[in-house]
């Protein structure tokens, strides 16, 4: 009876172990990605963002929504990006980069005549496109 209990006990951690694995793997940042990635952010608009906003922008360094990962893949990170646009912040992200908002990390893209600035402009006309696929 006791040997039953325990083992019950075991397959009912084991079984917990597995589906918080599973939960990792469903983190809708590392999901599917659902949109070829755009020349644009490949070439200009990420290349600017490690520069300017991943040193702050990445995992456990500032308590804000919009965090990349540079081992994640180019994909990946466009992905985040895109999600965070569509979900209402494109002015939000916009915004920040040049002071016309608050931000706690100053104005990395100094002002909308920017070339960097222009460029992020741009893909986010892209991101709220729907993509062919969807
Ligand atoms: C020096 C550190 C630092 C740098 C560099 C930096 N940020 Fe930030 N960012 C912050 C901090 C701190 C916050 C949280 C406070 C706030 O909302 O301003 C933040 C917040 C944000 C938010 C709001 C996220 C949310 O929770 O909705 C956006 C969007 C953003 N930053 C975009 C950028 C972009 C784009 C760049 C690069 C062009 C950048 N940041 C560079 C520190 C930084």
């Amino acid at each position: 009876m006791n040997v039953r209990i325990k083992y019950t006990a075991l397959a009912m951690c084991s079984l917990f172990i597995l589906s918080c694995g599973s939960e990792f793997k469903n983190d809708p940042r590392i999901a599917a990605i659902p949109c070829e990635t755009p020349e644009l952010f490949i070439n200009e608009v990420w290349p600017a963002m490690i520069e300017n906003c991943v040193g702050c922008h990445y995992p456990g360094e500032i308590g804000s929504m919009l965090i990349f990962n540079s081992f994640d893949t180019v994909d990946e990170n466009y992905n985040v990006l895109r999600n965070y646009v569509r979900s209402g912040n494109a002015s939000k992200l916009l915004g920040k980069t040049i002071g016309d908002l608050f931000h706690g990390g100053g104005t990395p893209f100094i002002d909308a005549n920017s070339q960097n600035y222009q460029n992020l402009s741009a893909l986010v006309d892209i991101m709220l496109q729907d993509c062919k696929q969807e």
